[in-house]
């Protein structure tokens, strides 16, 4: 008997930037993910840990770069051309929901236009509607990374509290028009991302503030304050419209039984992670996070009224990514909070990514014991250089040993006790990755033949991994 509940939701993850394509179709403005460079002399282990600022100058000279090529989430892989044939491939998967973002830019292609945009409301009333169809439920991002550029060059992005209103006026949209299709929001992807994603997700040139630390968390307030206002909307809108907070999970084990290098890898976890959740779901600031702006010297602009929001409009359920965990000690701690290392007793990917099936066992304990709401996965996988042999067949087992070992993982949190409802692998047909913008960082059980240049056919593919969640899905988690 399955430990997984009856009503499991099976689904897989997208976001619109990195598939849709298309930027410059429907009236959609330009948004931060069509400024993201392909270098195709890019290092992959280590990657995420690579500054990931950008500085007004640079994006000038982004900005100057006429050739689409080099930018590959300008093209994506067309879905928003496919996504009928593509939505009809994930439901002969028997996935029982799909996660998509509604791009910022085609709804207010400026980000603080007066009225939406009708034309991308269309693409997504058909989009939705086609998820729908298929007896999927939609499980909807409003920010993944897709600030309209209009709100950085004018606002430098978050950092302005003026965003907050533009943000919660493109959701307010959202919700008045889906509120009877979707029932479950993210409205941030990741929202604790802002050392490895710092321009995607603040939107901010970091030559435009003095003290970029602190300008971040600012940043991550005016979040706080929109997600809480979207809330807010949301529930004067209809209700049955659940909110989720998320964050991506990389929680970090000690490197050693030392108790400072447990304390401080604790530490390390609170500020990294829990923080971002316990605002949201908790409605306040930890202590723990007062004291280190005290300590930093940060001084974060909050007023009594946004206190008063994120205390009464808090999510209902917690979403996190899941894809490797990491290290830390009393050392790295205190050289820099984003200084943290591989694990030498696990195997990592391709792009140095650990594989720690358990730890995703440990992370949903210890969130649900923390905050006792139900659980999504929004993400998890294995990226890997797949290979199309000359029968159009990929031969992924790796993949499928990757996933099996992270469901069982699941099961057993499930049976921990854990409230878990829904599991969405990462990119169920290969999208451009978001970290290298490589189309060869693949995902899917769907191959989808486009290369690294924006070459090739286009065509879709079947691994051999498409089988075998069709018959996980089938059978409510018999991972063989
Ligand atoms: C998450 C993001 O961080 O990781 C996704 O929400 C992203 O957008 C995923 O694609 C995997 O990262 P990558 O760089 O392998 O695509």
């Amino acid at each position: 008997m399955s430990a997984f509940k009856e009503n499991f939701l099976w689904g897989g993850a997208v976001a619109a930037n990195q598939c849709e394509g298309a930027w410059k179709e429907g009236g959609k403005g330009i948004s931060v993910p069509d400024v993201d460079w392909h270098n195709p002399n890019l290092n992959r282990a280590g990657k995420r840990d690579e500054d990931s600022e950008m500085t007004s100058a640079r994006l000038e000279e982004l900005l100057q770069i006429q050739d689409d090529d080099q930018f590959p989430k300008r093209k994506g892989i067309d879905f928003y051309h496919t996504y009928k044939e593509d939505l009809k491939l994930m439901h002969e998967l028997g996935l029982k929901c799909f996660r998509t973002s509604i791009n910022w830019a085609r709804i207010f292609p400026n980000g603080d236009d007066a009225e939406p945009n009708e034309e991308g409301l269309k693409f997504y009333d058909d989009l939705i509607d086609t998820i729908v169809g298929y007896g999927m439920e939609p499980i909807i991002t409003l920010f993944h990374y897709e600030l309209p550029l209009n709100l950085v060059t004018k606002y430098n992005g978050w950092q302005d509290r003026r965003v907050i209103n533009f943000f919660t006026r493109f959701c307010k949209v959202c919700f008045e028009r889906y509120h009877s299709k979707v029932k479950y929001w993210i409205l941030i992807n990741q929202i604790n991302l802002i050392y490895v994603e710092a321009f995607n997700s603040l939107g901010m040139l970091c030559d435009k503030v003095e003290n970029l630390e602190e300008a971040k968390y600012q940043c991550i307030h005016h979040q706080f304050v929109a997600c809480s206002k979207a809330t807010a909307v949301a529930r004067e809108i209809d209700p049955n419209m659940q909110m989720g907070v998320m964050i991506s999970d990389h929680n970090c084990y000690a490197e050693t039984a030392k108790p400072e290098d447990v304390f401080y890898t604790y530490q390390k976890n609170q500020m990294s992670q829990m923080f971002y959740t316990d605002v949201r779901i908790r409605g306040e600031y930890p202590g723990y996070a007062l004291r280190f702006f005290k300590d930093n010297n940060f001084n974060i602009e909050m007023t009594d009224e946004d206190l008063e929001l994120i205390k009464n409009h808090t999510a209902d359920f917690m979403a996190f990514s899941y894809y490797y965990s990491r290290l830390n000690s009393y050392e790295k701690n205190n050289k820099g909070l984003n200084d943290i290392s591989k694990n030498p007793l696990l195997k990592a990917s391709i792009w140095g990514w650990s594989i720690d099936p358990l730890g995703l066992r440990n992370s949903l304990n210890l969130y649900y014991d923390r905050y006792l709401i139900p659980m999504m996965i929004a993400e998890n996988g294995l990226g890997a250089l797949d290979e199309l042999t000359e029968n159009n067949e990929v031969h992924d087992e790796y993949r499928v040993d990757y996933l099996r070992e992270h469901i069982k993982a699941m099961e057993e949190a499930v049976k921990d006790g854990v409230d878990l409802f829904a599991y969405c692998p990462w990119g169920p047909f290969d999208i451009v990755s978001c970290t290298t913008n490589e189309m060869s960082k693949r995902y899917g059980f769907v191959y989808v033949d486009i290369n690294d240049d924006g070459t090739g056919t286009g065509n879709r593919y079947k691994k051999d991994s498409f089988k075998w969640y069709q018959n996980v899905i089938a059978t409510n988690g018999d991972v063989l």
